[in-house]
């Protein structure tokens, strides 16, 4: 299949477009780069040395992996080269990851919360309304979070896959039964750009009819899958700093200095999680299992393990 990776430089993106290169898949990489500009403003870096995405792209080449390609652009700002790019090339699935993905990035600054909602809305809806303009029959895969349906309101139920059966009370007494997106409680301003994607998905398939798949994926942890470990120069991210290291790798990195692991709030906090190698086989399933025509958006939680911090 021909697939356009957005955010393909990222820490999911990245792992997935060489997993979809390995497995004989044609992939075009669209990034920005902007998840490297704000490490610089942040004045933080991975743990594991970051190739250039040049570099990353010729090393794959040089062992003999299958050509990438990569075009620098903001799909948040760049309407008409974003639509270009789909009616020129035409692919078969579009691989969305191009979002600010860090919650307390998000909640920094009134600067923050105003680029991840921009960043995000306009980049989702960008993308929906090119492929409505381009005509294209063409399968979107976004990776969602499980922070859609919010942290702790559950007590202990089993988390329905996007959708809620309801019973709707009608004017003659009787109650009529449908299934509506399951309530969104986001947590962060990068949490409700998430929550947004939802709906704007939900419109533009009821609307338009685009095929979509959510994958409402846990915290991804882990750094590489079996290809990015077959050069130094593929070596994926390995983020530990305050705003974009997850709750993993900074206990990870506290735990091998011999600092007290920081638990934020009372504790108690219970999240799930799911490994990177396991992240890009979920969305290589998804893309060659696109749903048929007219079926509404597919929503799968998608999770391997939970962990819960202490208590105070
Ligand atoms: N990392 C996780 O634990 C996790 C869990 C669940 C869902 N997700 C979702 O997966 C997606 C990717 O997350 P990640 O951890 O790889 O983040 P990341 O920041 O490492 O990667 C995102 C990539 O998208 C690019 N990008 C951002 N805005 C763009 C724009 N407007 N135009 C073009 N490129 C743009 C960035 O430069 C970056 O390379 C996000 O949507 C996130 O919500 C991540």
């Amino acid at each position: 299949m021909k697939v356009i990776v957005l955010g393909g430089d990222g820490f999911c993106g990245w792992p997935c477009a060489v997993n979809l290169a390995e497995q004989n898949h044609d992939v075009i990489i669209v990034d920005n780069l902007s998840r490297r500009k704000i490490d610089i403003d942040l004045e933080v870096e991975s743990l594991t040395p970051i190739a250039s995405i040049t570099e990353r792209l010729s090393a794959w080449e040089e062992i003999g992996g299958k050509p990438m390609r990569f075009i620098n652009m903001d799909i948040s700002k760049q309407y008409q080269k974003l639509l270009n790019l789909l009616i020129d090339e035409k692919p078969d699935t579009v691989i969305h990851f191009a979002e600010q993905r860090a919650a307390p990035y998000s909640m920094k600054s009134s600067f923050t919360k105003r680029y991840t909602v921009d960043n995000n809305v306009n980049g989702t809806h960008n993308l929906l309304a090119a492929i409505v303009e381009s005509n294209l029959d063409i399968h979107v895969v976004h990776l969602g979070t499980m922070g859609v349906y919010g942290y702790g309101s559950h007590r202990g139920a089993t988390i329905p896959e996007g959708y809620l059966k309801v019973e709707v009370p009608q004017p003659d007494g009787s109650r009529f039964e449908e299934e509506i997106l399951h309530p969104a409680s986001p947590g962060s301003v990068y949490h409700m750009t998430k929550t947004l994607d939802q709906l704007l998905f939900l419109y533009y398939n009821k609307n338009d009819l685009v095929r979509i798949t959510d994958l409402h994926q846990g915290i991804v942890w882990g750094t590489n899958t079996e290809a990015t470990l077959k050069d130094p120069r593929l070596t994926n991210r390995f983020d530990y700093d305050g705003d974009y290291g997850t709750v993993l790798n900074r206990f990870l990195m506290q735990a091998a200095i011999g600092y007290p692991l920081s638990v934020h709030g009372t504790g108690g906090q219970t999240r799930a999680f799911i490994h990177i190698k396991d992240s890009v086989k979920c969305v290589q399933i998804a893309l060659e299992n696109p749903p048929k025509p007219g079926e509404r958006v597919k929503i799968f939680n998608q999770m391997t393990e939970s962990h819960q911090v202490g208590a105070n």
